[in-house]
This record gives C-alpha cells, sequence and structure tokens, in this order.
C-alpha cells in the first residue's frame, strides 16, 4: 500500500467538458506499478480540490482517494505543508510560519490517512508512506495496525538541528516518523541529521543508522537517492517524434548557436530568479549576444495560492521583461519564458534541443529534471550547470558544479559550458548517463522495498545490540 499526498493521477477536462483521470508524468507510480500490481496494491491519495470520489482503477492501479475540505487544503496543505515544513527543510531560503492551527489541522488529516490506512490494509501488509505532508501517519498507523510493516520516504531534503529545533512540533514530528521501521531520505547527511535529532530530542538510544526504542522495535534511517525512468526518457529522445519537435524548437527560437534551458517547478527554492540574472548579466556584458544564444525558461505553474509562491511570479515575471525590454531585439527575445507544463514528449523535446541545462537550486531534495536532461542525450553531448546544493549533484558530479548565491561563479560556470570542446562535454555526459542508467528509479525502489521487507535483517538488528552507541 501506497499512502501519499497525492494521488498519481490528474483530473482533466476534454474539449466536450468531461472530465477523466490521467496518470501522472512522474517516474514515481511507474517505478512501484510492477510491486503493486504483484501485491495487490492500493494507493491512497489526495485527488486534489475537495470533491469526494469513490475508489477507482486507472490502468489497472487501484486508487483510493481521500478528500481534503477547504480549510483542511489551506491549513493541511498550503499552510503546515507548504508555509512552515517546506521552507524549513529548504535551509529556510523563505520565512517558515508557525500556526498552532495549522499544525492542529495537519494532525487531524495526517490521522484521517493512517486510518484509512489501517482499514484497508490485508494483515502483514507493507505500507510505504510518502514525503513531508504525512510524516505523523508512520507512528498513528502503527498504533493502529501493529501488525503492519511500515516504510517512510522523504522527498525533501531533512534539515541540520539547528534550523529543525524552531518547529515548536519538533518531538512531535520525529515520534510521528519513528513509526516506521525503516526512514529513507534521499541523501546521507539528511539520515544522519534525523538520528542527532533523534537523540538530542527525543532520547532514544542510536548507533550508526539505528534507533532503539524502549519497547524493543528497531527503527533503521538510511539514503535511498529518488531517480528516474532512465531507460524511458532515452527511448522517448531517440524517436523520431521527438527529434522532429527538438528541430522545430530550434527553428522558432531562430536558430541560435546555444540554448540554454531551465525548466521547474515556479518555487523560491529553485534559483530561477538568479540564474536568469546572471544570463542576462552576461548579455548585457558583451559576453554573450541574442543571436547567439537564448535562455529557455519553463516555470509550471504551483501553489498559487500561497504567498511566497504568488510573489515569486511577480518578480521573476518583472525581470524576464526587463532583460527582454532592455537587451532583446525585434524576433529575438534574450529569454524565452513560458508558465505552463509541459507532458513528457515535450519536456525529452526541450531537452533534446537544449545545449545547456541550468538548475540551480539554492536547496533541493533530488532535482529529477537534471537526471532527465542527461537520460535524454543519448547522442552524450550537452551541458549540465547544476546547483551543488541538489541532491543530484552527489551523484552528478561531471556537471559544471555552481553555488547560486554566487553570481559571478555562475557566470563562469554558464560561459564555459558554451564554449565546452565536443570532447569535453561528451567525456562528461559519457560519465553522467553511466550513472544515471546504473541508477533508475526501478532500482531505487527495489532497495527500499528489499530493505523494508528484510525480516531476517530486521529481527537481527532487533536483537543483537552493539557493546558501544553513540
Ligand atoms: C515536491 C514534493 C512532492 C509534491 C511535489 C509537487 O516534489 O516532494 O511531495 O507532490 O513537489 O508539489 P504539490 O504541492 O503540487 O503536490
Amino acid at each position: 500500500m501506497i499512502v501519499a499526498n497525492r494521488l498519481p493521477v490528474d483530473r482533466v477536462t476534454d474539449a466536450r467538458g468531461r472530465s477523466t483521470w490521467r496518470r501522472s508524468p512522474g517516474g514515481l507510480v511507474s517505478a512501484i506499478e510492477p510491486v503493486m500490481r504483484a501485491h495487490d496494491g492500493v494507493w491512497i491519495g489526495w485527488p486534489g480540490g475537495t470533491q469526494k470520489f469513490k475508489p477507482f482503477k486507472v490502468d489497472g492501479l487501484d486508487l483510493v482517494p481521500l478528500a481534503m475540505s477547504a480549510e483542511e487544503i489551506e491549513e493541511h496543505y498550503e499552510g503546515f505543508s507548504n508555509g512552515t515544513l517546506w521552507p524549513l527543510y529548504h535551509d529556510v531560503v523563505a520565512k517558515p510560519e508557525f500556526h498552532r492551527e495549522w499544525w492542529d489541522t495537519y494532525v487531524r488529516v495526517n490521522r484521517r490517512f493512517a486510518e484509512r490506512a489501517a482499514e484497508l490494509a490485508a494483515e502483514g501488509a507493507t505500507v510505504w508512506v510518502h514525503d513531508y505532508q504525512l510524516q505523523l501517519v508512520p507512528q498513528m498507523l502503527r498504533e493502529l495496525r501493529p501488525d503492519l510493516r511500515i516504510g517512510f520516504y522523504l522527498h525533501i531534503p531533512f534539515p541540520p538541528a539547528e534550523l529543525f529545533q524552531q518547529l515548536p512540533w519538533r518531538r512531535q514530528i520525529l515520534e510521528g516518523l519513528l513509526g516506521a521501521d525503516l526512514v529513507g531520505f534521499q541523501l546521507p547527511g539528511a539520515a544522519q541529521n534525523f538520528i542527532r535529532l533523534v537523540r538530542q530530542r527525543v532520547g532514544h538510544k542510536t548507533h550508526r543508522d539505528l534507533v532503539y526504542l524502549p519497547d524493543g522495535r528497531t527503527v533503521r534511517a538510511a539514503a535511498f537517492p529518488i531517480s528516474i525512468d532512465a531507460g524511458g526518457f532515452a527511448e522517448l529522445a531517440a524517436s523520431d517524434a521527438v527529434a522532429e519537435r527538438a528541430a522545430a524548437i530550434r527553428e522558432a527560437l531562430g536558430n541560435p548557436r546555444r540554448i540554454f534551458l531551465g525548466i521547474d517547478r515556479l518555487d523560491y527554492t529553485k534559483g530561477i530568479y538568479a540564474r536568469l540574472r546572471a544570463f542576462g548579466e552576461l548579455i548585457s556584458d558583451g559576453a554573450l549576444t541574442v543571436e547567439d544564444a537564448v535562455f529557455v525558461q519553463v516555470a509550471v505553474p504551483s501553489r498559487e495560492r500561497v504567498e511566497h509562491y504568488r510573489n515569486l511570479r511577480d518578480d521573476i515575471e518583472r525581470l524576464v521583461g526587463r532583460i527582454n525590454g532592455d537587451l532583446g531585439r525585434i524576433g529575438r527575445p534574450a529569454v524565452s519564458y513560458l508558465h505552463t507544463s509541459y507532458p513528457r514528449e515535450e519536456m525529452a523535446a526541450l531537452y533534446r534541443a537544449a545545449d545547456i541545462m541550468v538548475v540551480t537550486p539554492y536547496r533541493d531534495g533530488m532535482n529529477l529534471v537534471a537526471k532527465e536532461y542527461v537520460a535524454c542525450r543519448t547522442d552524450e553531448d550537452g551541458a549540465l550547470v547544476l546547483s551543488e546544493f541538489a541532491g543530484a549533484a552527489d551523484e552528478l558530479r561531471q556537471a559544471w558544479l555552481v553555488n547560486p548565491y554566487d553570481m559571478n561563479g555562475m557566470k563562469a560556470a554558464l560561459l564555459e559550458a558554451y564554449h565546452a570542446e565536443p570532447k569535453e562535454l561528451s567525456r562528461r555526459m559519457r560519465a553522467m548517463r553511466k550513472q544515471i542508467a546504473q541508477h533508475d528509479v526501478k532500482a531505487w525502489a527495489d532497495s527500499f522495498m528489499t530493505e523494508l521487507e528484510d525480516d531476517a535483517a530486521h529481527s537481527h538488528s532487533k536483537t543483537v545490540r552493539p557493546a558501544t552507541r553513540s
């Protein structure tokens, strides 16, 4: 059973006004799908909006929608999840807000998810809970159903103790997560942050990646860096249809020498503003010209009712207007800005058309766009400029790594990538493609599930306690 804030489908309305469900583009569902099919699995999640739906099937997947009221959307989803936890867990890039009513609603919604899971899970089933919106579910579910095997995976960063301890409900969150048998993070540092906090704030004994609870249970916290369907993306990118579309995109942009590309949810953690400024300065400095280079920025609408997000959109759009107004020429804007989301095929065509992919978050759990770009470069060319503060930087070491706070450093990296020789590009891209091919989303899901279901290892760690514990 999967328990996640969102279902893996979106509600879409066709031209004749009929609504249907369409599979979301993310790789998570395709990775988990085979396991779900093999075990009669169900997926519990919020379908978006306030409308109530009965359980239904899409492509043979059993989906159980859990509705939220307008107040719950405001206080659980927009409030505590995206106004408190999201900025707190991303290095307080924006100021987190702490409101007691938001917390109360977060607890209430988490309880409803746990109760629904408890009601539907088979005896001894494995339940995999996802992400920061549902951190209390593991403990609530264990209390209701001690027979279950429970895993939790955090898709975003887990902050250092110095930041996490600002949270008035820090202990409850830690205890919520400790309801799981296995707590997965993107990076080893996040797992270490968690273990340290459990020791300091909850007072449990810990040793390396294990937590010893007073009731004799052991919880493991470890890193499982998430990935993408690398083979699927490569195949799509190599198709004739995508090749044609990529050529049409280049043509439409006036066949510039180099295309820079950014694709992000419109989020203040992504560093969109800084990267566009860096690019604009390269043009105004005369290092690049609008005849030779264009920056395509796709900004996917996101969390539009949250104030920080609305302000960010205004800031970015003002900047794009200024850059184009000051530096563009007729038919040659410096930045081609699109506020929209695209299906996988169009994304693959953009990745294929782009010479330099620019991914500059201030903090990011992983960043799958960086991995998708690499997967789509089947000709082993193209450059990736990647923030050191994206989880993906741990694996994609051959990218041009940048500090997004360092404007001059970022400008230098963009310019180096622009001038890089084909040999240099293919040396770097080949190494990154190898990494992604070996560590795809299937390998990720398999490693988490194997670890979670590994009873032998679990009971072993339960009985054999180390002599020294830190
Ligand atoms: C991040 C989070 C996900 C979330 C997604 C989209 O990737 O880790 O849990 O679903 O952003 O955000 P949204 O608020 O639209 O669900």
